[in-house]
């Protein structure tokens, strides 16, 4: 990620969202060195949008600690977990398995690996040594989603952050619609925001040459997927009558059907 001059911190307004550095303002969110570190900017935005002051922010997968340092900034609580802790208030944990009660967390915001081109740590438990084309890799992200469900308290929001990726002779591979699947089995989609990324190799000459010469693209933008998980809904009364006229009829979890514009965000 480039360092560029860094302008003011303004609230995002569109679905578009750009920032042209990796920190914001003089403090330092993170590490920037960290390979696949989270532009900071994305996480204050989220939690001045989503949260309010003393909520508790999860993230599952912390690596260099933006999520933490960008929360504590904000005036809010952090917990960090992560198969490779870079620091010592990040916890060593498999985001498949929170050491966390049900129903705790105010926010949960993650930015999983999403294939192999990354080596975060020889621990067998990273999902970055699985590769993104296969099944293995939906399936443990699919873990670590149900438990970002079931430590959020209801009626409260999460985000994840990820990439689409294109392999040289195999293709490309649409990870984040196949997250984002994944995602409304759990939650509510809110919205989808693309995010410009300002990674070094997207401006540097040999990268741009094979993607013009070989005929693809490259990735010029992060998926920003905002959901929010449902408060317990009350058993239904259903009588006999109703019961038998339903039969057969899907009733999965998926709002599609939801009013248009009937959400509006509450802070925690
Ligand atoms: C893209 S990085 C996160 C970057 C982070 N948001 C930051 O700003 O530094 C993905 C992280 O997921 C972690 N990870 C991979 N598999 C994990 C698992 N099973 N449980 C917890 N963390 C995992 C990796 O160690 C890596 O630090």
């Amino acid at each position: 990620m480039v360092d560029k001059k860094k302008p003011g911190l303004d609230m995002q307004v569109t679905t578009l969202w750009d920032y042209p550095s990796q920190n914001y303002g003089d403090g330092k969110q993170g590490d920037v060195n960290y390979a696949g570190a989270t532009p900071s900017y994305v996480i204050w935005n989220l939690l001045k949008r989503y949260t309010q002051e003393k909520a508790l922010v999860i993230d599952p997968m912390c690596g260099s600690g933006t999520t933490l340092d960008v929360a504590r900034d904000l005036g809010r609580r952090a917990l960090g977990y992560d198969v490779n802790p870079t620091r010592k208030d990040i916890f060593r944990v498999d985001a498949r398995k929170l050491p966390l009660e049900d129903e705790k967390a105010d926010f949960v915001f993650v930015d999983p690996p999403y294939g192999t081109h990354l080596n975060y740590s020889d621990d067998p438990r990273c999902i970055g040594k699985l590769d993104a084309a296969e099944d293995g890799y939906y399936q443990s992200m699919e873990q670590a989603i149900g438990e970002m469900h079931r430590v959020l308290k209801p009626s409260r929001y999460m985000a994840l952050y990820v990439s689409d990726s294109f392999v040289k002779g195999k293709g490309f591979f649409p990870i984040g619609f196949r997250l984002f699947g994944i995602l409304c089995k759990y939650f509510t989609p809110i919205d989808h925001v693309a995010v410009v990324r300002h990674n070094k190799t997207l401006e540097m000459g040999n990268y741009r040459k094979a993607a013009d010469e070989g005929n693809f693209f490259l990735r010029g933008f992060n998926h920003l997927f905002i959901m929010f998980k449902e408060p317990a809904q009350k058993p239904a009364r259903t009588s006999e009558k109703s019961k038998e006229a339903n039969k057969g009829k899907h009733r999965g979890a998926r709002p599609w059907g939801r009013k248009p514009g009937g959400h509006k965000p509450k802070k925690n």
